[in-house]
Order: structure tokens, then C-alpha cells, then sequence
């Protein structure tokens, strides 16, 4: 029934939020602490929903969360249809538990951290925009400010890394839904980014403009940054 609220809609979001926010200090998981009054991840969930090409969002909750998760979302339902599914011990699991939950139809897939909750809905739309465009995978990214050192284990400088050609790379990540299928079937180690598995098959990977906005909240500075950010209106 709510799906025809967005008939146009050819977009599934996968969204990781089973972690446990070790970064944060001692606390419920991540995606449940909450930000400006409302748990992460209903803000998170809420810009996703916002963008007019999303059809379907699923997310992968804390295993023992997923009742009080799927209340949480409920109010954002009508907007798009929302799925809550267990997650995994690592991240990789998570969504691949997500996507082996997407139901039929959309072709292009989307994996967003909830960790990433003031993610802008129109960087939703500007990777799905490129998947649709032909792209089989599509990243987010911005420029590296800091200058760059490698180190040895004694933390010795062995030299200073060209900055110009590196990328700092966020989510939502797009990909064809084949291209991401086959990535997780042949998927090894566990890599931070869905990106990472998809290169290792040897597809292209695309990137695009990235937003300031969707830092990723991991130490409890971000949560300060990110609470700042919501009561000056972002
Ligand atoms: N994630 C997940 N399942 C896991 C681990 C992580 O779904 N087993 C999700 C997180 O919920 C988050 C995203 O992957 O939205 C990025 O992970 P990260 O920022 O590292 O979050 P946490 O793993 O929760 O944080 P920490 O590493 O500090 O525990
Ligand atoms: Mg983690």
C-alpha cells in the first residue's frame, strides 16, 4: 500500500545499523543513542525516506533490537516501506542480511551507515542519479584536507603521501543490484566499504561530490558536532 506513495521509485536503501558504538563510549548501540531527542537512527532513516527515488529502505538492526527498531521506524513507513532485519558481528554481515531482504523490483541499491545520520537527501538522489546514468558502482567523496604521512611501526615518518589523489569516501554507496549481489557472494574478508568488494571483482567504481553533512558520527566529538548541527538547523 505505501509503496504507491512513490510509484517512481527504483531505489533500495540498505542501512547498516547494527553496530555497538564502541567508539562512543559505554551506551546502548549506536544507532539507537539518541541526537537531539530522537534516536540516530530515526534521523538517519527519515532524510533516506526523503529522497523521491527511494522505493524501499531496509535496515539492519542490533539483534536484540529489532522489535523496538521496527516501532521506532514505524512513523516513517507511509513515506516508504521499511524493512528491519537482524544483523551480523561485522558490518559486511549486516548487509548482507539487508540485502538478501530486498524485495523485487528495485535495481539500483544504495548502502548508507546509519552511523551517518545527517546524510542530505539530495547525495541520496546524486548516487542513485549516477548508478541510473550507467554507473555499476557509484562513491561519495571529498578531498583529503589533512597532509598525509605513512609510518612505519615506530610510528617513524617514511614520507609524505601525495593528497591530491586521495579521496576520503563516505556512504550511501550505489551500485547496480547485480554488481552488489555478486560482490557479497564472492566476498572475503570483511572490508569497511561495499565498494571495496565490488573493486575486487574488477568493476569500475565511480565517485561523486560527497557532503560535509555526512560525517560519520563515531566518537563521541561527532555526537557533539552532529547535535550542534541539528539545533542550527541542518
Ligand atoms: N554496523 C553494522 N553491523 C556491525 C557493525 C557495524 O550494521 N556488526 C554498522 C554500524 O551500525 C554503522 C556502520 O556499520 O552504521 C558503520 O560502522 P561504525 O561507524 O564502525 O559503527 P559501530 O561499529 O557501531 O561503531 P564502533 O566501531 O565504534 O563500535
Ligand atoms: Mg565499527
Amino acid at each position: 500500500m505505501t509503496a504507491q506513495l512513490n510509484p517512481r521509485g527504483d531505489v533500495a536503501v540498505l542501512v547498516p545499523a547494527a553496530g555497538a558504538g564502541v567508539r562512543l563510549g559505554p551506551g546502548a548501540p549506536k544507532a539507537l543513542r539518541l541526537l537531539a531527542g530522537e534516536p540516530l537512527l530515526v534521523h538517519a532513516v527519515r532524510r533516506i525516506a526523503a529522497a523521491p527515488s527511494v522505493h524501499t529502505i531496509v535496515v539492519a538492526a542490533p539483534a536484540t533490537e529489532v522489535e523496538a527498531v521496527r516501532a521506532m521506524l514505524a512513523p516513517v513507513a507511509p513515506v516508504a516501506p521499511v524493512t528491519v532485519v537482524p544483523g551480523g558481528a561485522e558490518r559486511q554481515e549486516s548487509v548482507a542480511a539487508a540485502l538478501a531482504a530486498v524485495p523485487a523490483g528495485p535495481e539500483i541499491v544504495l548502502v548508507h551507515d546509519a552511523a551517518r545520520a545527517l546524510t542530505p537527501p539530495h547525495l541520496v538522489e546524486s548516487v542513485a542519479a549516477a548508478v541510473r546514468d550507467g554507473h555499476d558502482a557509484v562513491i561519495p567523496v571529498l578531498p583529503v584536507v589533512d597532509t598525509i604521512k605513512e609510518v612505519d611501526a615506530a610510528e617513524r615518518v617514511l614520507g609524505t603521501v601525495d593528497r591530491s589523489a586521495l579521496r576520503a569516501v563516505q556512504t550511501p554507496q550505489g551500485f547496480r543490484r547485480s554488481v552488489l549481489i555478486a560482490a557479497h557472494r564472492s566476498a572475503g574478508d570483511a572490508l569497511t566499504d561495499d565498494a571495496g568488494l565490488v573493486e575486487k571483482q574488477g568493476i569500475a567504481v565511480t565517485c561523486v561530490p560527497g557532503s560535509e553533512l555526512a560525517l560519520k558520527i563515531t566518537r563521541p566529538f561527532d555526537m557533539a558536532l552532529a547535535e550542534h548541527l541539528l539545533t542550527t538547523g541542518a
